[in-house]
Order: structure tokens, then C-alpha cells, then sequence
């Protein structure tokens, strides 16, 4: 909508967080927090979006949201004050205002606002919502159906304090009647900030209409405390599971499941209990994890069985149909199909090819105390159990190491390679 520019307000000081850096920053299922919120800004607005930011996380967010416009906000004197920043930026008829702490607000409902806003005489629409928590928000005195005014938490009067319809502080208005006015809110006593939505008397004094749709709490939630995170945080996991199971993945418990935003999980994969799964890994048809698994930055092919405890680290591949059992942990490595690891190993920037099977037990020693070494092992490759297999290393095709060796040159085809020294039997010699 080429008539809107987005501004999204990121330059508060995140007091009420108590973390070391900006809590817009902090990852929200494998993405930051204000990420969430300008990804949805980038379907009202597409490139329109300013943000404004604090000289603290200036750095940080520019990284994060690198095709924005930046303004910095020097003193966090208000969301009001923080609008004034971005004045001379807006050049489009419409202005659209989002929180960057409100990441669970849904498109859809920004684009009714906008319908509603474009269709009514109003010359600045908002969000508010229902809730039996209304504490901290901002709440609506209303005047028929307009707004009349919206009156912040530390100023409402006892009788205000049972309202529950709260300011979202999502707010589209008409540019020059917002900029033409916002120098006439006036700093809180309290608080000493000026508040955007004291705009709300300044514009119903004049006459000026302001209307609001109504949206779903769930999604207008913001985030202040780390326990606002928390809550915000488990109603994305739903959502996430919810939307997966809909789609024919089976869950056996889901509400001990964590998912990241990325996550691309195929119908008829089953996920057990206390599963994690992070970092843009996907996981296809027919696949079972099992309970307490670990998975990052990993793709895990059709039909394999990972887990119970197994921990797949970045970046691996794991192949058709193979086992990776548990107390595994595979790291930058590519498994081929049919592949069997079942018990107690480590596999780390290691190439394995097709059916290849590794006992319990077994090594990669691919750190030699300043790099990480490769391991090769090809295909149909036996490898015995509690072997050390020393990087660099290849281990050819159809070779079977014995149990309990300490391979430290590579292995040509067909070969059994063992490495053990002679089993003594002394008889009646047991100690006493
Ligand atoms: C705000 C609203 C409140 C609404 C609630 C919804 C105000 C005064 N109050 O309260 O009516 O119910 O959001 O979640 O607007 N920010 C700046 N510069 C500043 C201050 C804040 O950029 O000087 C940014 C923050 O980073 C944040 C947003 O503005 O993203 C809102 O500020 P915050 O302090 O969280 O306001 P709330 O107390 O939550
Ligand atoms: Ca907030």
C-alpha cells in the first residue's frame, strides 16, 4: 500500500526486561523479537518502514533489519517524542505506527484497521482489545464508538482501573494532521514522557474522529517483562505445533516440544516427548524423533529414526532410512542412506557413505589440538565397536574395522584393519 509508511518504535529502554542488551533484540522462537513484527510490517508497507531506534541498539538492529531506515531517538522521552523523530522521513498520506514489542500481531488485522480507516471519516483508526488483564495497558474512554481519549496506567483514576478495553499502540493516522498536532502532547508528569496516545484528546477536542476495530488479545499482546516473553513465547509454540499437527505431523506430547520459526517439518513425521528443534532444520516423510533429541541446522531425510537422546548439531545431512540412536551426537557431517549409528557416538566433519555401520562406542578424533580434521568413511563400511577413528582419515569401501582400534591410517577397500595387541590368559593368577 504505497500511500502508508510504516514506522515501527524500537528505541525504548527495555527497563522493565532487566536483560544487558535491548530485548528487541532477544530471540523470540530463533528470531528477534522486533524481527517478528517488521516482517509483518513488510506486507502492509513492503521497503515504506522506519524504525526507530536508541543509540544502545542501533548497531544491533541495523544488522537485524538491514534494508530499514534507521532514526535514532537520543533521549527515550516518549512514544510521542520518538514519532517526532521520523517527521521529516514521511512522505506518504498515511502513517502507520506498530510497537516493536508487539510481535504476535497478525497481518490480517492490520489490514482490516487499514479498511476500516480508509473507510470511515475517521482521520486515525486503532487497535484495541479485550482483556481481564489489563494491567500496564493503556485503556480507552470511549465516545459512542469513537475514542475519546486513552488514559496510561499510572494515570487512571480507581473507577478506570476495572476498563478492559486496552490501546494495542497500533495507530494509523493521516500524516499532516498527526505531525501537526503531536507537538501539542505535553510531557506526563509522572512519567516525563510524552505519550502518542495522548494524541487521542488532542484530536477528540477538535473534533477530529478517531475509531478503533477490536482484535483478538492473544495477538495484540506486547512485551515488557521476561514474563510477558514467557507467555508470548508458549503461544507461539502452539501456534506453531497446532499448525503442524493440522497438517498431518504427529506429536505425542506437544506441549513439551520446543520449535523455532523455521522449523519445516513433512505430514507423517512423529515427534515424541522433549523434543527440540532449532535453526532452520527440516525434517521429512515417515521420520521419527524420539523423546529428548536435540536437532539444529540439520536436514534429516525420509524414514530415518533419530533419538531417543540423540543430538544432531550444524550442518548435518542425514540420509534415507538410517538410525542414529541413542547418546549420538552428529556435527557437520554428511550420513549417507541405510546408515546405522545406534549407540553412544560421536561423529563430528566426518563424509559417510551408504550403508555403513558404526558400533557403540565409536569416535571421531577430529581435533588435533589446533584444527578440525576430516573423516571419510565410504560405503558399506563396517566400523567395530569402541574404535577412535583419527582425522584426517578415509576409510574405503566394504572395509570392516575390528573392535576397540585406534585407526590412525587410512584403510583401503575390502580390508579388515585391526589394531589390538595379543589377549593374555594367565591362569590362577587372580589377585587376591
Ligand atoms: C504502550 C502504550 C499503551 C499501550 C501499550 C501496548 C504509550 C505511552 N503507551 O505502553 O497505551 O497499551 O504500549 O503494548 O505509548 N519507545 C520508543 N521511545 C520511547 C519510549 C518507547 O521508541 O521513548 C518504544 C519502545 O521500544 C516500545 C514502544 O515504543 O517498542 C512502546 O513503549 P513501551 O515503553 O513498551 O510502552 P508501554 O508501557 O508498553
Ligand atoms: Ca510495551
Amino acid at each position: 500500500m504505497s500511500d502508508i509508511t510504516t514506522v515501527i518504535l524500537a528505541a525504548g529502554n527495555s527497563t522493565r526486561f532487566k536483560a544487558s542488551k535491548s530485548k528487541l533484540v532477544y530471540p523470540l522462537c530463533g528470531l528477534p523479537i522486533v524481527s517478528h513484527i517488521f516482517n509483518t510490517a513488510k506486507k502492509i508497507s513492503g521497503k515504506n518502514i522506519l524504525i526507530v531506534c536508541n543509540d544502545k541498539n542501533k548497531e544491533e538492529l541495523e544488522l537485524i533489519l538491514n534494508t530499514s531506515k534507521l532514526v535514532v531517538q537520543k533521549k527515550q522521552k516518549g512514544t510521542a517524542d520518538a514519532i517526532e523523530q521520523v517527521k521529516k522521513y514521511v512522505k506518504s498520506k498515511n502513517i502507520l505506527i506498530l510497537f516493536g514489542d508487539t510481535p504476535l500481531v497478525e497481518v490480517k488485522d492490520i489490514r482490516k484497521l487499514v479498511n476500516k480507516f480508509k473507510t470511515s471519516k475517521a482521520k486515525a483508526s486503532l487497535i484495541a482489545f479485550n482483556t481481564l488483564k489489563p494491567h500496564g495497558y493503556g485503556r480507552l474512554l470511549l465516545n459512542n464508538k469513537y475514542v475519546e481519549e486513552i488514559v496510561e496506567q499510572i494515570n487512571l483514576k480507581p473507577e478506570q482501573k476495572k476498563i478492559n478495553l486496552c490501546n494495542s499502540g497500533i495507530l494509523i493516522a493521516n500524516t499532516k494532521l498527526l505531525f501537526d498536532n503531536l507537538k501539542n502532547i505535553k510531557e506526563n508528569k509522572i512519567k516525563k514522557e510524552r505519550y502518542l496516545p495522548d494524541i487521542c484528546k488532542i484530536f477528540s477536542k477538535k473534533n477530529i474522529p478517531i475509531n478503533y476495530i477490536e482484535c483478538k488479545e492473544e495477538t495484540m499482546l506486547g512485551i515488557n517483562t521476561l514474563e510477558d516473553f514467557n507467555v508470548v513465547q508458549n503461544i507461539l509454540q502452539k501456534k506453531y505445533i497446532k499448525n503442524f499437527i493440522k497438517n498431518g505431523v504427529n506429536f505425542l506430547k506437544p506441549n513439551t516440544c520446543y520449535l523455532s520459526y523455521d522449523t519445516k517439518i513433512e505430514p507423517t513425521v512423529t515427534i515424541e516427548s522433549n523434543v527440540t528443534i532449532k535453526n532452520n532444520t527440516q525434517i521429512k516423510k515417515g521420520t521419527i524423533i524420539k523423546s529428548n533429541s536435540y536437532l539444529e541446522g540439520s536436514l534429516i531425510e525420509e524414514n530415518c529414526i533419530i533419538g531417543p537422546s540423540a543430538r544432531i548439531r550444524p550442518v548435518s545431512f542425514i540420509g534415507m532410512n538410517s538410525k542414529i540412536g541413542n547418546f549420538v551426537e552428529i556435527k557437520n557431517s554428511k550420513i549417507g542412506k541405510h546408515v546405522a549409528i545406534s549407540h553412544l557416538s560421536y561423529v563430528g566433519d566426518t563424509i559417510l557413505g551408504n550403508k555403513v555401520n558404526i558400533g557403540a562406542g565409536t569416535i571421531t578424533c577430529n581435533y588435533d589440538g589446533k584444527k578440525k580434521q576430516k573423516t571419510i568413511i565410504e560405503d558399506n563400511v563396517f566400523v567395530g565397536s569402541n574404535s577412535s577413528l583419527v582425522a584426517p582419515l578415509i576409510i574405503k569401501k566394504n572395509s570392516k574395522i575390528g573392535a576397540g582400534s585406534v585407526i590412525t591410517k587410512n584403510i583401503p577397500n575390502n580390508s579388515l584393519a585391526l589394531e589390538r595387541s595379543d589377549l593374555k590368559i594367565l591362569r590362577n593368577k587372580r589377585s587376591k
